[in-house]
This record gives C-alpha cells, sequence and structure tokens, in this order.
C-alpha cells in the first residue's frame, strides 16, 4: 500500500498517499484550487502560476499542481497573500487579453472569465496598446485565436499525451508566443476538438458551435454517440429542436470527457436537408410521398397478404437501434411473420468467443479494464482509427500505470508508438504470431485481449486456447463496428438464436442468403444498406419495406420507406463493444420520422397483433425478463452510468457462422451511410484516413 501522508488544508486534514499534488488532495478535501494550466491525467506544467498557496514554514507561495503532499504540510489557499497573487496573476493575465466577453464564443463558461469575477480584478494598471494577432481558422472544425489565448498549454498536452497525435506546439516568444498547427497554416490531425474542450478560455473554439449560442439557451440531452461501437456518452446541446454541440464536459460515463470527431462533430446528419421527413409509396414504378396512414395501411395489406398465402418473409435489422427496438424487431418477425429469416450485418465472431467463455465470471472486459489491466493485447484492429476511445484509454493506462501493450496487425498503428512489441501478420494470420509473445504475457499480472473482424471461428478457439494457457487473468473484447453491433447479437436479429444466444427450433436465412434467396415474398430492411455498392436482392419481386433516415441504394429499391429517427431522437438502450448497457434519451426532433419502434407498433397494430406496449420502458423491462445477462442494475443506467451485461455461454454445438464476418472497415472518419451525410466529415482532411496507417509527421 502507499506511503499515506496527512495534511492539513484550510483547517481540514486529509489523508492521502506521499506524492499526491496539493491541488488533488485539496480536492478530496472539498477544497477547488484555481488552476489554468494544471489538468487532471496530464503533464504537470506549472505555467499560470493560478494555484499558488501559502505553506506554513516555506518563505514563498508554492504551485500546489506541482508541490507533492508530505506528511505534516499546512497549507492555506485563500490566505490575503494568495488572493493577493491571483489577483496580480490575472492581471497579468488580462494585459493582452480582450476584454470582449459579451462577444466571444466562451462568454459564460470561461474560466478565466469566472476567475476574474471570483477574485473581483476589476481594474488593471497596463495601459499600453494590447498586443494582438488575426484568428486562424486550421481547419473545418478548429479556429484558434491568438488574442484570447493565456498559453496553458493543456491544448498541446491533451493532443500529444492523450492522443498521440501530437499535431500542435508553441512558436515565437513572450506576448508573441502562441500555439501552432502541425502544417503551419492548417491542422492535418485526427480532428477531434479535444483542444477546443479542454481549452479554458475562448482562444479555441469548433466550427461547428462557435458564436451559435450562449450556453444557458440550449437544452443539455444525455445521448450514447450513434457512429462506433464505444459507447461514448454524448451530451447533445440542443436548441430550437436542432443540436448545435456535443461534448461530454461533466466527465460522466465510461468516456470521460472524450470524443473523437465523429461523437464531437458528425452529429450534423441529423438536420441534413436531405433527410427523409414523409412516407413514400411505390406508385407506377416511382416512389412518392404518401401519408403515415396510407403507407402503414398499405405495409400492413402486403404483410397480411403474404402471411395468407404462406410467403416467405425475411427481415435484416439494424446495428445503430436500440435494444427495445432491436428486441421489437426479432418479436415481429418470429411471432407476426412466423419466421426466423431475420439477420443483421455482423462484424466480429463473438459467437464463438460466448461459446468458449461465455457463462465464465470475468471473461469479458469493460472499457474501464482497458484503462486498469496490466497488459493488453490487439490482434487484427487498427485501435486509432477504428475504436478511437478504446485507444484513448489503453494509452492513459500506459502512460499512468506503464501498462504494456501488444499488438499483432497486418499494418503499422498508432500503439506502435508505445507497444512493448508490435508484431505483423496478415489478416486472418494473427493468431500465428501468438507464441512469440508467450513468455512476456506470462509474466504479466492480468492481460486484456482485444481482436477485430479477421480474427474469427478457428481463430477465436486458437486465441481462447492460448489465453487459457497463460495461467493469469485474461478477458476478451471481441471489437464490433457500430453504436449497438453488440446490442443486435445480444437481442437474437440471428437466424439460428433468439434473444441471449437461445438456440431456435428452425433455422432461418441468414443475410447472405435473403440476398441470394429467388423466392422471398417479403423483405423489411430495418436501418440497414444491404444494398450498398449496387447489390441486389436476388428475389426481384420481393415486397421490400425499408426504414431509413435517407434515400440510400436500399431505400431506393424499396416499395415502401418509412422516415425514421436517428438513435440521437428517441429513448432507449444500446450496448457497447463490451457489453456495457446505457441508456440514451431523445434530443432533437425532426419533424414527420417516427422511432422504428413505433412503426413496427403500428403495423403490428393494424395486423392486430399484441407484441406487447411498444414503450421503451416497458420493453427493457421484457428485455430484463427474458434477455440473459440483462437484468442490470436500474439505478446504475438511470443515473448515466454504463452496466455491463453478463451473456450467458452459447452451446457449444451452435455453429457461430464465422463466414459471415465482415467489418465495414470504417476510419476515424466514415461511418457507414450517416458519415456520408454529415457535411462535417466531408469536409475536413482525413489524415491519416486509412486502416493501418501512422500519422505521418
Ligand atoms: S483536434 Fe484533436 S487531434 Fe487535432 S489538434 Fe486538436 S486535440 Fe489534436
Ligand atoms: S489555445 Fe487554449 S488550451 Fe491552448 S494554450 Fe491557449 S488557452 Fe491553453
Ligand atoms: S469513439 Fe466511437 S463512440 Fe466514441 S465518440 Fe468516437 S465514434 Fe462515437
Ligand atoms: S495550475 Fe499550477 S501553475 Fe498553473
Amino acid at each position: 500500500m502507499a506511503n499515506m501522508v496527512t495534511i492539513t488544508i484550510d483547517g481540514r486534514q486529509v489523508t492521502v498517499p506521499a506524492g499526491t499534488p496539493v491541488i488533488e488532495a485539496a480536492k478530496q478535501a472539498g477544497i477547488d484550487i484555481p488552476a489554468f494550466c494544471y489538468y487532471e491525467g496530464f503533464s504537470v506544467q506549472a505555467a499560470c502560476r493560478m494555484c499558488l498557496v501559502e505553506v506554513e514554514k516555506m518563505p514563498k507561495l508554492q504551485p500546489s499542481c506541482a508541490l507533492p503532499a508530505t506528511d505534516g504540510m499546512v497549507i492555506h489557499t485563500e490566505s490575503p497573500k494568495v488572493v493577493e497573487a491571483r489577483k496580480s496573476m490575472l492581471e497579468f493575465l488580462l494585459t493582452n487579453h480582450p476584454l470582449d466577453c459579451p462577444v466571444c464564443d466562451k462568454g459564460g463558461e470561461c474560466e478565466l472569465q469566472d476567475m476574474t469575477f471570483r477574485y473581483g480584478v476589476g481594474e488593471s494598471r497596463f495601459t499600453e496598446i494590447k498586443h494582438h494577432d488575426v484568428e486562424k481558422q486550421w481547419s473545418p472544425l478548429v479556429f484558434y485565436d491568438p488574442a484570447r489565448c493565456i498559453l496553458c498549454y493543456r491544448c498541446i498536452r491533451v493532443c500529444d499525451e492523450g492522443l498521440g497525435v501530437g499535431a500542435l506546439g508553441l512558436s515565437f516568444r513572450g506576448v508573441s508566443a502562441e500555439i501552432i498547427p502541425n502544417r503551419g497554416d492548417h491542422l492535418e490531425c485526427d480532428e477531434c476538438g479535444w483542444c477546443i474542450d479542454v481549452c479554458p478560455v475562448g482562444a479555441l473554439t469548433s466550427g461547428t458551435y462557435r458564436y451559435k449560442s450562449r450556453p444557458w439557451e440550449m437544452n443539455y440531452v444525455p445521448a450514447v454517440c450513434t457512429h462506433c461501437s464505444n459507447g461514448c456518452k454524448t451530451t447533445l446541446s440542443v436548441r430550437n429542436g436542432e443540436i448545435i454541440r456535443a461534448n461530454n464536459r461533466d466527465r460522466s460515463g465510461i468516456n470521460g470527457e472524450f470524443l473523437c470527431v465523429k461523437g464531437r462533430f458528425a452529429f450534423d446528419f441529423v438536420h441534413n436537408g436531405e433527410r427523409l421527413q414523409t412516407p413514400l409509396v411505390r406508385r407506377g414504378g416511382r416512389l412518392e410521398p404518401a401519408s403515415w396512414s396510407e403507407a402503414l395501411q398499405a405495409a400492413a395489406d402486403r404483410i397480411r397478404a403474404s402471411i395468407g398465402r404462406n410467403g416467405r418473409a425475411a427481415v435484416i435489422g439494424s446495428t445503430r437501434t436500440t435494444n427495445e427496438e432491436n428486441y421489437y424487431l426479432q418479436k415481429f418477425a418470429r411471432q407476426v411473420l412466423r419466421t426466423n429469416n431475420i439477420d443483421h450485418h455482423r462484424s466480429g465472431d463473438l459467437i464463438t468467443l460466448l461459446r468458449l467463455v461465455g457463462g465464465r465470471k470475468d471473461a469479458l472486459a469493460t472499457v474501464n479494464d482497458l484503462y486498469t489491466c496490466d497488459a493488453a493485447l490487439v490482434l487484427g484492429a487498427d485501435l486509432a482509427q477504428q475504436h478511437p476511445l478504446l485507444a484513448v484509454q489503453l494509452r492513459a493506462n500506459w502512460r499512468h500505470h506503464q501498462s504494456a501493450v501488444y499488438v499483432i496487425t497486418e499494418g503499422p498503428v498508432r500503439e506502435d508508438q508505445y507497444a512493448a512489441r508490435s508484431l505483423r501478420a496478415s489478416a486472418g494470420e494473427e493468431t500465428g504470431r501468438l507464441e512469440e509473445l508467450r513468455e512476456e504475457l506470462k509474466a504479466r499480472r492480468n492481460l486484456v485481449v482485444l481482436y477485430g473482424p479477421t480474427v474469427k471461428g478457428d481463430a477465436v478457439h486458437r486465441l481462447v486456447a492460448f489465453g487459457d494457457s497463460l495461467d493469469i487473468p485474461v478477458k476478451y473484447v471481441c471489437l464490433v463496428d457500430y453504436a449497438n453491433s453488440r446490442g443486435a447479437l445480444d437481442m437474437g436479429l440471428l437466424p439460428h438464436l433468439g434473444p441471449g444466444y437461445r438456440p431456435v427450433e428452425i433455422a432461418g436465412m441468414t443475410l447472405d442468403a435473403m440476398l441470394e434467396a429467388p423466392d422471398l415474398d417479403l423483405i423489411w430492411v430495418v436501418g440497414a444498406n444491404p444494398l450498398k455498392g449496387g447489390r441486389r436482392f436476388a428475389a426481384r419481386d420481393a415486397f421490400l419495406i425499408v426504414n431509413e433516415l435517407f434515400l440510400n441504394e436500399t431505400a431506393e429499391q424499396a416499395d415502401i420507406v418509412f422516415p425514421a429517427m436517428s438513435l440521437y431522437e428517441k429513448n432507449g438502450t444500446v450496448t457497447n463493444v463490451c457489453g456495457e448497457l446505457q441508456r440514451t434519451k431523445a434530443g432533437p426532433k425532426v419533424m414527420g420520422t417516427k422511432s422504428d419502434l413505433d412503426i413496427l407498433a403500428l403495423v403490428a397494430a393494424q395486423l392486430g397483433a399484441d407484441l406487447g406496449v411498444p414503450l421503451p420502458d416497458r420493453v427493457f423491462e421484457e428485455i430484463r425478463r427474458e434477455v440473459p445477462g440483462y437484468n442490470v442494475p436500474l439505478a446504475l443506467i438511470a443515473t448515466g452510468g454504463a452496466a455491463q451485461t453478463r451473456p450467458p455461454a452459447v452451446p457449444a454445438d451452435v455453429d457461430s457462422q464465422p463466414e459471415l464476418v465482415r467489418s465495414s472497415g470504417d476510419t476515424l472518419f466514415t461511418s457507414g451511410t450517416l458519415g456520408r451525410y454529415s457535411k462535417k466529415l466531408a469536409e475536413v482532411i482525413e489524415a491519416p484516413g486509412r486502416l493501418f496507417q501512422v500519422l505521418v509527421p
């Protein structure tokens, strides 16, 4: 156990591990010491001097961010001497800083403004003309105003230490010193906007949000990012029904304040002018606008007729709809359409993993495990490109706890920068190099293994056998593509497995079989694009119903298109890549759209089918009862937490159908159909952009 010391701060005693910075010890005692350059989790800069405190028996004021706690210290954080020093520091900081809070984009949430109010700095002795430099646009998403910059270096550190991108640096000296981007006059980077988020003042501003609103004019909605499977919590700032910002400054959720470019900026697809806002019905060979009642009636009539003549039906579900919608969809398929022909685009071989370790205690890792594990092994995945939060977690673990990261991938990845060992292997051959790591891995206290879509079938068997032979605790993460790829599997959007991986009596058709079957009578595609790339259903005459946000390749072929809501517009739960379940809430409302749950329920009602009350909370109650591993603590998710689900073991004789596992191969700057309709994603320079490419300095 760490050597503990007791110190006294403003009369309150607090016991902390020796060496804890006094600023952190004060937090534990409930005392907030002002700071600009100190930023939890990053290296100490000790540049701003705002955190000065008075320490008894020390002649000079000390920066509390750089002062390790030692036993018996007596500290005063608000003594007259300290307050006077802070006033002076603020006076210096404001020497060249424009006093234009009423028009500054950061007004109302600026740390410098707050400090100036707190310490009542109303006057300055500096009467000289302020040094000024013009604002610069570094990218479509990042703007920099050097006049406002207080040189706290937070932006440089999050980019360099937090991400390993290192796109920001310092140039010039003295009053002329300013932050510069890696390409001199512009940025080529991850475009994550983390630097904007941590900037305490209005120096770095966001291309999507700047000058659109004041913080008190928006509603804040807790949602889960819809783009990748990592499940970052995002707080949507909604004004007049429109999302104008996404961040997570309260650090709630599994991602703290981290969001990648897609989570922070690519919400604009929601308000894209091409969103479908009215149902479409094919008449005379053309899709024409129709009322909701017409479209629902037409769908119900066609489904009734199909059931009446024992027509073959097929359902393709989504990896971005909620658990409630997916659960309801498979119920609709199995109970109303009386078919197990239901599937979705699978992007990771989770079923083989669950056959091998499902039901074992602690076999599946959480996002937090990536921050606390002693070692991690990544196979067949470019984490920084495809799983940005997981990449940031592993990196933070290495920085804070000196964990070891091992990589076996086809090409260079960003984790190579700090990996204990990086090995290259062709896609699908990754497990062939495991033995080379045996001795090193055996020596670690525990291990988390993350494997991508090229590791499937027998390779997962080899991987788990290797993990078992190490004689250390090993946990696994099967990497999948989208926000609810994991939930789609768990909810039973599978032809041979129902909710909770219960085998069904007669297996239905897989997605590939549905595409090739010549005799389908009815196909319902909910939030997926199986006809991308010019594919067609072999059953040319099948009646095609599609729930979609946009007129994508599949919707274009449909007979009825229902305009659906995106994840940001509805309530429900989603399950991330690690099996952690979170609640997401409805933010904006796009006129004319409905949730997939409502669409399914309305059609079911027309058909006289009783699938239960179609309210997200009621369906979730049923999921908790019926889906093994989903009986999660309600209080945890109700308060914005993530609860890990515990899927059961899948019977050993179940075919895991690894041949159907195919990743979409999205990068940091693409996101399937949604990415295509995000103008902001389309505008940025993709760097590095491709999988298995490190950022070229
Ligand atoms: S946007 Fe992200 S990657 Fe780019 S400079 Fe800022 S922190 Fe670095
Ligand atoms: S741009 Fe913002 S975060 Fe970066 S050094 Fe200046 S004030 Fe600090
Ligand atoms: S890492 Fe994934 S979940 Fe998190 S913000 Fe980025 S796209 Fe969204
Ligand atoms: S916060 Fe301590 S010197 Fe800046």
